[in-house]
């Protein structure tokens, strides 16, 4: 196996509750992630996908645990910002994630401003492109988010992570939001860029369904911990774990009677 481009191992995260407890939100997780991969997280609400996804993205600290991009550690939340260039995140909310006062435009030139230090022309330039990579008219640029669709912001979301030119992109839930025909475009836009760019996603659903037709492998969470990890058709094909087999069974089927 070539050595893998993120690693994280030992994820440990303790939550203080308001009330002075601590809460274990994930146990001992390690995972890793190669160039051009995708690997799936599934699990019920609350199984501590997303508080993985934050630690490695930098976004919160993580109680213990160990977490690399190649050789260098991001174990902690002090990162630099090459490094924070490199892991960009995907929301689930499309359109809260997107500054209500903003134009594309200005949205798009974030990244490039703060990574790049690019002109103006520069980013007008880039912008462009990367309203094209997402498959959004370029005209958009001069709209703000509340002008455009759901789907539309999502687009903006990935063209707005894929502005830093990251090596992994944290897809935390991206289509939960967007009904079922958009849902199945942003998939196959995270597919196409993924080929093109050869970035790796780490890619978070609730349901199996989502995973399926995205994810090279997949890691099942519940209450924290990982409960099956392996290739997406082995998860599917030869579950291990009854939880896993619960979640297969939970995809959704549409029986069509027959004609009378
Ligand atoms: N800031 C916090 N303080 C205390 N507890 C938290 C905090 N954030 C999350 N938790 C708890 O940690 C657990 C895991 O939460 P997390 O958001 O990681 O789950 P999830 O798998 O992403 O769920 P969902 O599918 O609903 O998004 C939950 O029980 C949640 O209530
Ligand atoms: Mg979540």
């Amino acid at each position: 196996m070539n050595k893998p481009l993120l690693k994280a191992e030992g994820l440990n995260k303790v939550y203080r509750t308001k009330s002075g407890a601590d809460f274990a939100a994930v146990r001992d997780v390690s995972f890793y992630l190669q160039q051009g991969e995708t690997l799936g997280i599934v699990g019920e609400s609350g199984s501590g996908k997303t508080t993985v996804a934050k630690m490695v993205a930098g976004m919160i600290p993580l109680t213990s645990g160990t977490i690399a991009l190649g050789d260098k550690s991001l174990s902690s939340t002090k990162r630099i910002r090459s490094v924070r260039r490199s892991i960009q995140y995907v929301f689930q909310d499309p359109v809260s994630s997107l500054n209500p006062r903003w134009k594309i435009r200005d949205i798009l030139a974030e990244p490039l401003k703060l990574y790049f230090q690019l002109g103006a022309k520069a980013i007008d330039s880039r912008v462009d492109e990367l309203l094209d990579d997402v498959g959004l008219p370029r005209e958009y640029k001069s709209r703000y988010p509340g002008e455009l669709s759901g789907g539309q912001c999502q687009r903006v979301g990935i063209a707005r992570a894929l502005a830093a030119e990251p090596a992994v992109i944290v897809c935390d839930e991206p289509t939960s939001a967007l009904d079922m025909t958009i849902q199945a475009q942003i998939l196959d836009l995270l597919k196409n860029l993924q080929q093109k760019k050869g970035v790796s996603y780490l890619f978070i659903a609730h349901g199996l369904e989502v995973i399926y037709s995205i994810s090279h492998r997949v890691m099942v969470m519940k209450e924290g911990q990982i409960v099956e990890e392996g290739e997406t058709k082995h998860i599917f094909h030869d579950p291990q774990h009854d939880y896993t087999r619960s979640l297969i069974k939970a995809i959704p089927r549409i029986d069509i009677p027959p004609f009378q």
